[in-house]
């Protein structure tokens, strides 16, 4: 008699090539029209199923674990999981995995690309071209800050962190971070010796601060008016970690009192909702949580996810397993 494969649910659209792989060990349900999944209907999708690959969008708590006995994985194609609450995942007997590590380097990158568009006013400027108003070059036209020689502060030093870190060596920065722990002497001394503060100074001396910390509600509106009232009136606050970290009222209202000179957000509490008044500040640069969006690397997650789930069907403990 032939045994019957166990189902997955693969919520989110991806890479098929890359899924192939899963139909050797279960009977898969795809979404490859990418539907967000209400709470109902992820639900009603779930019954049944062994199995979940899912991104931050499926939010798992216990009112749905109570109704999924059949449940042993879910598997997030991300290194953020709090969209998981893992202590209901761990009584209801539900092993939680993230995909880390392989998004670092590319994260790091964004989290670049957004601090230079924001210091050196691209975003702005191209607005600026593309609606026809650039009728002359000026010397004081869209100067921005520096970052070579800049002051980089970090807040939050995880691997993504460090990443971010090594790539102010190429620009002459001093870096400062501060971070639950500190690092150690080898770890400062490869994140371009980074030199840890307390959260006071990494306010009052970054000329660029990123945010790279994880979302929990230890760091809920870990930035407020009081954090911001604090920083240069120079600097930029990068956010590629989670839109939660910040209260975005009071961002919004330090950037229109210009209290702080500009911001580059990737993240938003609500998204793929955001504030209105966003829109209308010259000073931010918007981008749609793009920060690990490099095809190598999305697919790189992909296969971590994967590897996780497979595991589960070879009866194995899944790599990335959360809730040891
Ligand atoms: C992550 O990996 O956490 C990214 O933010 C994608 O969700």
């Amino acid at each position: 008699m032939k045994l019957s494969k166990p189902k997955l649910l693969v919520a989110r659209a991806m890479f098929l090539d890359e899924l192939a792989c899963l139909n050797d060990y279960f009977e898969l349900e795809l979404n490859q029209e990418d539907h967000i999944f209400s709470p109902e209907e992820l639900e009603q999708r779930l019954q049944g199923k062994l199995g979940m690959i899912c991104t931050s969008s499926a939010k798992i708590n216990q009112a749905l674990l109570m109704k999924l006995p059949e449940l042993k994985i879910i598997s997030t194609i991300a290194v953020g999981y709090d969209n998981f609450d893992l202590q209901a995942c761990t009584q209801y007997r539900v092993m939680a995995t993230n995909a880390p590590d392989v998004l670092n380097e590319t994260t790091a990158d964004f989290a670049w690309a957004l601090m230079m568009a924001t210091a050196r006013r691209v975003s702005e400027a191209e607005h600026f071209l593309r609606a026809g108003e650039w009728k002359k070059w000026g010397v004081d036209f869209f100067v921005g800050a520096d970052i070579h020689g800049a002051c980089l502060g970090i807040l939050g030093m995880g691997r993504i962190g460090q990443a971010i870190a090594r790539r102010a060596a190429g620009f002459g920065m001093k870096v400062i971070y501060h971070n639950r722990s500190r690092l150690s002497a080898d770890q400062e001394l490869a994140a371009h010796h980074a030199r840890y503060v307390d959260k006071e100074t990494l306010l009052r001396e970054s000329d660029h601060l990123i945010l790279a910390l994880p979302y929990s509600s230890h760091s809920h509106h870990s930035i407020t008016a009081a954090e911001l009232a604090l920083m240069k009136s120079s600097a930029t606050l990068i956010n590629i970690a989670r839109g939660g970290i910040v209260n975005d009222l009071d961002l919004i209202q330090a950037l229109q009192a210009k209290r702080i000179a500009g911001a580059g957000l990737d993240v938003f509490e609500n998204e793929p909702r955001f504030h209105p008044d966003f829109l209308a500040l010259k000073n931010v640069v918007l981008t749609p949580h793009i920060a690990s969006a490099s095809e190598r690397t999305r697919r790189a997650m992909v296969r971590r996810a994967i590897a996780n789930v497979i595991a589960v069907a070879r009866g194995e403990t899944p790599p990335d397993l959360l809730n040891r």
